[in-house]
């Protein structure tokens, strides 16, 4: 067996005192080893201590064993005693730990379309408990991971897609785009997407070639919509103009591209990057608005606003 057979999970998503109905497996000294057996019962001081220790990275369960995975996690979403604010850490961090599968996938055409249940379980939560929003967010102070972003931006996009008044379809078409909106840094170099300080004038070249690279890796697939190409090729376009690649404007940006400029800036402003403080909530719109508004659809700004002071209401 090797570790393509199996998937992270994180620890969080685990209730204690219960049969659990999967075997757990560690990653110790590049082997794996069954840490519980199917059946098995965790007690709660140990799901505490371990939860300490859970980085994400060491707890795994068997490829042949993610339905039952996917259908323990929606169970806890039934369950009535949970809070929906834990119910909505445990989202995340099952979405989370997906979604690194799927950005590791190379097959990019799969990995679309396993992302559809985490969008649909998203928007299923955020109709059912919209008090507990803002709880999917992580906490300001993380590191600027890609799936971390990637997951951000997708709840802001739905959040605004919502305050738009777009459709069901539409907006599972939106979720999947915004997950998938930087698949392109796939192709640049780690060293630049984790380097500690500013980028020189050549990072940052290989830098903003992202929406290319995405877009190529996107075209490789049969059946990929326009609009989820358009999300990634045209996030970093500007309103008035001077935005990249294709220095276009108004409307003849995506109405998809037009919400994740938005949604991606304001995670960038508000999220710890490795060399950045990050800006408070009212900080980051203050400066949308009056430093950086031509940037944005005026309309999509506004919207914006009451998506995030629901949010904050709700918190
Ligand atoms: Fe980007
Ligand atoms: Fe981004």
């Amino acid at each position: 067996m090797s570790t393509n057979d199996f998937f992270r999970i994180r620890l969080s998503t685990i209730r204690p005192l219960e049969a659990i109905p999967f075997d757990i497996f560690i990653y110790i000294d590049s082997k794996m080893i069954n840490y519980l057996k199917q059946g098995g019962i965790m007690k709660t001081e140990k799901v505490v201590s371990l939860h300490q220790k859970d980085t994400g990275e060491s707890f795994y369960v068997g490829m042949k064993d993610k339905q039952l995975y996917r259908d323990y996690v929606k169970s806890s979403m039934n369950s009535v005693t949970i809070s929906n604010n834990d119910k909505a850490a445990i989202l995340r961090e099952s979405s989370i730990a997906l979604l690194e599968d799927l950005f590791e996938n190379p097959d990019v055409g799969q990995a679309l379309m396993d992302s559809k249940p985490i969008v649909s379980d998203l928007l299923k939560f955020m109709e059912i408990a919209p008090e507990s929003i803002s709880n999917l967010i992580s906490l300001s102070g993380h590191d600027f991971y890609t799936y971390n972003h990637s997951f951000d931006v997708s709840i802001y996009s739905l959040g605004l897609g919502q305050a738009l008044g777009f459709d069901k379809k539409t907006l599972e078409e939106l979720g999947q785009s915004s997950l998938f909106h930087d698949v392109g840094k796939r192709n640049v170099s780690l060293d630049i997407l984790c380097k500690k300080g500013p980028l020189d004038e050549n990072e940052w070249a290989q830098m903003r070639m992202h929406p290319q690279f995405g877009l190529k890796i996107l075209n490789e697939q049969p059946n990929i919509s326009e609009a989820i190409r358009a999300a990634c090729y045209e996030h970093h376009e500007s309103w008035s103009g001077g935005g990249y690649p294709q220095d276009i404007s108004g409307h003849e940006i995506h109405p998809f591209g037009r919400i994740v400029a938005l949604t991606d800036t304001y995670d960038a402003m508000t999220t710890q990057r490795s060399y950045n403080v990050p800006m408070k909530p009212s900080e980051a719109l203050t400066m949308m608005k009056e430093k950086l508004s031509g940037r944005f659809d005026p309309d999509m700004l506004k919207a914006m606003y009451s998506v995030l002071f629901k949010m904050k209401a709700a918190s």
